[in-house]
C-alpha cells in the first residue's frame, strides 16, 4: 500500500481565497526542507508554475532542449523503457546522464489527469536509506565512479549520453543521490547492485503515491528524493516538467 502524501499545500485558505502570494513561498519553503517535496493542490487557474519555478534556481533544459518539457505518450516510443508512453518507470533520481550535478529540483504539474486506474508519480526518501549504509559502504559509494547510460527512449531521440559518475557526492549544497535500476553499470557482486536490490525494496514499501488533479503540481529535492511512476491506460495523461538547478 502506498504511503500518503504528508507535505500538501493549498493554495486557496480555508475561506477559499487564493494564499497571499509570500505566505505561499514561505510555507513552500517549510515544507519541501522537512520533507523533501511538496504536492499543491487546489491551484487556481490563473496560477504560473513556470514563474513559480523560476523561484527556486535557473532551469535546466530537457534532452530536447525545451526548457518546459511535456511528459504525455509519444507516437512510436510504447516499446521502449522511456517516460513518453504508458508504462511503469523504476525509482531513479533525474540527471544521472548529465555531464553536470544533476538538476536540483524538478517539477511536474498537470494539464490532464489520467482517467481510471495508475498514472501515480512515486516518490520516497533516501535519508533513511542513507544513514542506514554502513560508514565503509557509505565511503565506497562516495569514492567509486560508476558508469551511467542514458534510456532507451532518450537514445532513440539521438542522445547517446554516457557519465562517470559516484552514487553519493558532497557538494557545498548538500549530499547529492544519483540511482537507477536499470542505467547504472556495474557487476552483479558490486555494492551498487546490493545498493539496487535494497533501495528498489524500501522505495516499494515506503513510496508515497501523488494522484494528480488538473493543475496540481509537485516538486521535489531530487538530490535527496527517488522518483518512478505507475502504469496507466488514459493516453491523453499530460504532465508538464521543469528541472531547475541547485542555487550558487
Ligand atoms: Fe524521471
Amino acid at each position: 500500500m502506498p504511503r500518503s502524501a504528508l507535505s500538501i499545500l493549498s493554495q486557496r485558505d480555508f475561506n477559499g481565497d487564493v494564499l497571499p502570494d509570500a505566505l505561499l513561498m514561505k510555507t513552500f519553503e517549510q515544507l519541501i526542507e522537512e520533507h523533501g517535496y511538496v504536492l499543491m493542490c487546489n491551484v487556481p487557474e490563473g496560477f504560473d508554475p513556470v514563474r513559480f519555478c523560476r523561484r527556486l534556481g535557473s532551469f535546466v533544459p530537457n534532452y530536447t532542449g525545451a526548457v518546459v518539457g511535456d511528459v504525455r505518450p509519444e507516437p512510436g516510443m510504447d516499446d521502449v523503457y522511456h517516460a513518453g508512453n504508458t508504462r511503469p518507470l523504476t525509482p531513479h533520481s533525474e540527471g544521472y546522464d548529465f555531464a553536470i550535478e544533476p538538476p536540483r529540483y524538478i517539477a511536474l504539474w498537470c494539464v490532464a489527469p489520467a482517467e481510471g486506474p495508475g498514472g501515480e508519480t512515486t516518490i520516497a526518501d533516501t535519508r533513511p536509506w542513507v544513514e542506514a549504509l554502513t560508514e565503509d559502504e557509505r565511503a565506497r559509494l562516495l569514492s567509486t565512479e560508476y558508469s551511467w547510460k542514458t534510456t532507451e527512449g532518450i537514445q532513440r531521440l539521438g542522445l547517446d549520453l554516457k557519465t562517470l559518475h559516484p552514487i553519493l557526492e558532497e557538494s557545498p549544497q548538500g549530499l547529492i543521490v544519483r540511482f537507477s535500476c536499470n542505467n547504472l553499470i556495474r557487476e552483479d557482486d558490486d555494492l551498487a547492485a546490493e545498493v539496487q536490490r535494497r533501495w528498489h525494496e524500501s522505495f516499494d514499501a515506503e513510496h508515497i503515491a501523488i494522484e494528480y488533479r488538473e493543475r496540481d503540481m509537485l516538486v521535489w529535492d531530487n538530490w535527496r528524493l527517488l522518483h518512478a511512476r505507475n502504469a496507466f491506460n488514459d493516453r491523453r495523461r499530460h504532465l508538464r516538467r521543469i528541472q531547475i538547478a541547485a542555487s550558487a
